[in-house]
């Protein structure tokens, strides 16, 4: 791991991933977790003041980057439920068969390297009737951003820590063994290449 990787790029990404308009996403999603919650790539854990504590169990928050688990300490200090970290990628989550009732899954199906075997280890544990809660940015409806998309792609994946601007979300997630129940999508305020959302529930399918 170089310097950037290890001081910068934490820091970015917790400064990109706590703007405001990405709160008011959170917002919309995090809420609807329950129970036994398995949080995949947690970051810094800033998912964690938007959940509903009455009804949360416990969560697993699974996070491969030692680095973005240090920058997580302050918010989990604060969590008032149980965290237990997990350091490990989401192509290897090491929970049993039906073992969670919700996955939540915020700004970071853009990362997984092998999103399908991830998805896949997620539809694993998740009991059945469990739900796949997801916020995610992909792909534009808009042929223009779509090409300025896979132009900037290469480079913003070098900077932004092997994040795609170009992943087809609800594609994905179907071809893990989801099927979406509900799903809303729109540009957000920003740089429209980076601003289309993905967020809804997916059950198994
Ligand atoms: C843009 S951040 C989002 C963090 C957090 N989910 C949030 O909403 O703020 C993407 C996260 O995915 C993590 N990540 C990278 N590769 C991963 C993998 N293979 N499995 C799970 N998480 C991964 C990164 O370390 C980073 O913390």
């Amino acid at each position: 791991m170089n310097l950037y990787d290890e001081y910068c790029l934490p820091h970015l990404i917790h400064c990109a991933c706590g703007l405001k308009v990405i709160q008011q996403q959170r917002e919309k999603v995090v809420p609807l977790a329950e129970g036994r919650v398995l949080e995949v790539g947690m970051g810094s854990a800033l998912n964690v003041p938007f959940y509903d504590p009455g009804k949360i169990k416990f969560v697993w928050g699974l996070e491969p980057s030692r680095a973005m688990r240090k920058k997580a300490r302050k918010n989990l200090s604060r969590a008032p439920f149980e965290v237990r970290l997990l350091d490990l990628p989401g192509e290897e989550i090491p929970l049993d068969d039906d073992s969670v009732d919700t996955v939540l899954l915020t700004y970071t199906l853009c990362t997984i390297p092998d999103w399908r075997s991830a998805l896949q280890q997620m539809r694993r544990v998740l009991r059945p009737g469990g739900k796949l809660i997801f916020c995610e940015h992909g792909v534009a409806p808009d042929e223009r951003v779509r090409k300025w998309q896979d132009r900037v792609n290469p480079l913003w994946k070098k900077v932004a820590g092997g994040c795609n601007l170009n992943r087809p979300i609800p594609e994905y997630i179907e071809a893990g063994g989801f099927s979406i129940q509900s799903l809303d999508t729109g540009y957000l305020p920003g740089p429209k290449f980076a601003a289309y959302n993905y967020w809804g529930v997916a059950r198994q399918a």
